[in-house]
């Protein structure tokens, strides 16, 4: 015990690999009077092995030994003890065994109340979940050193508090960027369970009652007899810790599964095929949550193909599930293809319009599961309408943890403030407050159902989502499914103290980068909901504007070379601005009263337009991508500041990532700013767009092995060009002789890592090795690898400090592999400051 305490009080931390996440129970010091305030004994009101109050308490028990090196026995209740003691369990099972406790508040269904005041801690739920949660709870006051004397109750918020993973049968995960699938492999159930327990344990501690396991593009082949098998022993591993299992449907089963020649939702043999299934699914686990839908939707069938409603649909799986208690969520994701020569289509209108005139259709057990905006989990979207226009029908709000269109984990983004914006927006449905949080969680309108559900996506990565710093926002959705008034910077800071440890440097540092993510991320890519700008067609990840348009799939700029944004409006636009409330809908339609924030989603302006900031959009461009980029510049710096101070296995694959992203940053800022520049042609007023005096263009040097390539998109390379070695197996060599004063720079090389290849390069000054790297980006980074030269393989490497003299010659020497090229756009000699 002293030794560690010897150890924590010198910050010498453990190398960890971020499996535990923030339930580390990292050992803290602990003085004479915290020891007298930790229990010796924990009472558990169920010692069955299985159930959540048993799980609880090998939690504390594991806790107080891990944290405080204190060891707590298991043992019977005693309601009389006056030894210290934690007592964990149901308040029914609490007033059974010790009688009537009047101080025990009204508890909602999941809630729980801890009392330390005393040497009897209480930890009593209305349900063993809610014991389980209390438990937790405790522990994270604990492990934040935090041994005050509380008691208070808490209540959720909503009792649909579920994730969503997108695992495929095969063990890939749609847009997961930690690894393969914990649940699948092969087509089958995988044997060793152990990271699905790790999972329930994680989840359990936010709160989460429900995981639906696969992919929302459902692989029928679950339903098997071998595969129910096997969800049926997952469902064993999250029991104990109060999490339900949920699974994804592919609506034609009937067909491609099942041999029948329909699967018309009102056909008979097709209710029974499900009912008949249903049961099936019910034995192996009987208290499966429900069914998630994606129907009709991005090419998975559904109703719409017999003609019949999407409520006809909901309704066939809801009164299968009904008689063991299930519920349904049933996606609001639904679109279809569009023709952008129409000026009033629009892929936003969808959602209400498929399903406005459905309000009230649907089952009692049918919640509709609508994403924050109305079109996919963009940087910046308004609130979906359709939570303003299903007064009779059950809701919950659609978030995504998994970062698809925001870095995909190798950016640095905490979204909680993103998911803000929406969360406490007011619709003002018949003009009273109608916060967005109030609808989906039913109080607004009476539903008894409702709450909320994430895309997660965590792999068998020990970092789970492929980042450490991404588990905040798994951490942060679970606080807000609870409690969605939950403060982003208090989650944030409870997540860091629970993950990183105690030390303020640690916890200002990891507070001011997550805090400044969100924006500068918005800052480099798409600026005033003109979305992220990524590229919808190939991986979601690097910077293509083109690619929002002139497609069917309706994620429209209307860029020209004279304006750009979506006229959304009712007088002369799609009239999506008219599917809010009155107030709302007039705040919308006007540009005087639509925030700068939201302008290009709701107006088609020139980029001349001047904002309320005084701004003209163009240059807002411009500079929100600069000072976006120059922030993200930072996060690798104040990453560097904590050296020693954090544990080098979790601080070293951060570092890498940061320093990734500032490279990205300004691939982001570079090739939206030279798109819009191209398109528009008008200069930024402080001369920076296009104008690089640091760089040196490798098609600009003395090529040997080595030919000019035009890369397209054209704005993902300086100068549209890069170059790659004339074969395959041709070494190439590119010179130059520098041109700058002599001094000290950050040496940065741009080059592209694709997909297919680890290239090799060196670079040399006056045949001296300043450094030399390989293109394993695929194995060191989260994000979708791509096999082009384009905004995805776009990447940059930096050698800082390099002492050079002008005349001196570099050199870089590349050596193809594969498929890839050893391709160099450009390189930069970047004096103390300046960001090029
Ligand atoms: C996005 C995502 C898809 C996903 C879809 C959905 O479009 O890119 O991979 O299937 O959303 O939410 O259903």
């Amino acid at each position: 015990m002293r030794c560690l305490l010897f150890l924590a009080s010198l910050g010498l931390v453990a190398a960890e690999n971020g499996l535990d996440g923030w339930l580390r129970y990292a050992s803290l010091p602990c003085s004479h009077q915290c020891q007298s305030k930790l229990p010796a004994s924990i009472m558990l009101l169920n010692v069955t092995e299985t159930s959540p109050v048993y799980a609880a308490g090998s939690e504390i028990q594991d806790g107080l030994k891990r944290i405080y090196g204190a060891h707590a026995q298991i043992s019977q209740i005693q309601c009389k003890t006056s030894s210290s003691t934690v007592v964990v369990g149901t308040v029914e099972q609490y007033r059974k065994t010790c009688g009537s406790s009047s101080e025990i508040p009204e508890l909602e269904e999941d809630g729980f109340w801890l009392s330390t005041e005393g040497p009897k801690i209480r930890i009593l739920g209305s349900t063993e979940s809610g014991a389980l949660y209390g438990a937790f709870e405790y522990l994270s006051m604990l492990a934040q050193g935090n041994l005050s004397e509380v008691s208070y109750a808490t209540n959720p918020s909503a009792p649909i508090r579920w994730v969503n993973q997108w695992d495929n049968m095969d063990g890939t995960i749609e847009r997961g960027y930690g690894g393969p699938s914990i649940f699948f492999n092969n087509g089958a159930i995988v044997d060793d369970l152990t990271r699905v327990k790790q999972y329930a344990r994680l989840l359990a501690s936010i709160r989460i009652n429900a995981v639906v396991v696969n992919n929302v593009n459902a692989n029928a082949t679950l339903l098997t007899p071998e595969n129910l098998k096997g969800l049926g022993r997952i469902a064993d591993v999250f029991r104990p810790y109060g999490i339900k299992v949920g699974i994804s449907l592919n609506f034609a089963s009937p067909e491609t599964l099942g041999g029948l020649d329909t699967f018309d939702p009102l056909d008979p043999s097709v209710i029974s095929w499900w009912s008949n299934i249903t049961e099936q699914v019910y034995q192996h686990v009987p208290d499966m949550a429900g069914y998630l839908v994606k129907a009709d939707s991005e090419g998975q069938p559904g109703p719409q193909t017999y003609n019949r409603t999407l409520s006809d649909g909901a309704n066939l799986f809801a009164r299968a599930v009904h008689p063991y208690g299930g519920i349904v969520m049933f996606r609001a994701f639904v679109y279809n293809q569009l023709n952008e020569s129409n000026w009033t289509e629009d892929r936003a209108n969808a959602a209400v319009n498929f399903f406005k005139d459905l309000d009230g259709e649907f089952d009692d057990n049918v919640v509709v599961q609508i994403k924050y905006g109305p079109i996919d989990f963009q940087v910046r979207e308004p609130a979906s309408p359709l939570f303003a226009n299903l007064l009779n029908t059950s809701t919950a709000m659609e978030l995504e943890v998994t970062q698809e269109y925001l870095g995909q984990q190798s950016h640095l983004v905490y979204l909680p403030p993103l998911w803000k914006t929406v969360l406490d927006f007011d619709l003002r449905v018949d003009g009273k407050p109608s916060l967005v949080r109030d609808v989906y969680t039913g109080k607004r309108f009476k539903r008894k159902l409702g709450g909320s559900a994430a895309v997660v996506n965590v792999g068998t990565n020990t970092t789970w989502l492929g980042s450490h710093l991404s588990m905040s926002n798994l951490y942060a959705y679970g606080r807000l499914a609870w409690n969605p008034t939950d403060d982003s910077q208090t989650m944030l800071q409870d997540w860091i103290r629970l993950t990183f440890g105690l030390d303020r440097t640690v916890l200002n540092t990891i507070t001011k980068m997550s805090m400044e993510s969100w924006p500068a991320y918005e800052g480099y890519s798409g600026n005033l909901g003109i979305q992220t700008l990524t590229d919808i067609l190939y991986t979601h990840y690097g910077p293509n504007p083109a690619s929002q348009d002139n497609n069917g799939w309706g994620q429209w700029t209307r860029a020209d070379h004279i304006g750009i944004g979506m006229d959304r409006t009712v007088s002369n636009g799609t009239g999506f601005s008219g599917q809010y409330p009155d107030e709302v809908a007039a705040m919308y339609e006007s540009i005087d009263t639509t925030p700068d924030d939201l302008l290009l989603w709701f107006h088609h302006v020139n980029y001349t337009h001047r904002l309320h900031s005084g701004k003209t959009v163009i240059q807002h461009f411009y500079d929100a991508h600069y000072t976006g980029a120059a922030t993200a510049q930072t996060f690798f710096t104040q990453w560097e500041s904590l050296k020693g101070k954090i544990d080098d296995e979790r601080y070293n694959h951060v570092l890498r990532l940061l320093d990734y992203q500032s490279g990205h940053s300004i691939i982001w800022r570079d090739a939206i700013n030279n798109f819009y520049y191209n398109l528009s042609g008008i200069p930024d007023t402080a001369n920076r767009v296009n104008h690089h005096s640091w760089r040196i263009e490798a098609e600009n040097m003395k090529l040997d092995g080595y030919k000019t390539y035009t890369v397209s998109p054209f704005e993902t390379a300086s100068g549209s060009m890069a170059i790659v070695t004339t074969s395959n197996e041709t070494v190439g060599t590119a010179t130059t002789k520098i041109n700058f004063a002599s001094g000290t720079y950050d040496l940065a090389v741009n080059y592209y890592d694709a997909y297919g290849g680890q290239s090799q390069w060196q670079v040399y000054l006056n045949d001296n090795l300043v450094g030399e790297w390989v293109g394993n980006g695929e194995d060191v980074y989260s994000h979708t690898t791509s096999i082009y030269l384009d905004g995805h393989s776009a990447i940059r490497i930096k050698f800082r400090g390099v002492e050079v003299k002008n005349g001196d010659t570099l050199k870089i020497v590349g050596k193809p592999d594969g498929i890839e090229p050893a391709p160099l756009d450009y390189v930069s000699f970047l004096p103390e400051g300046i960001v090029d």
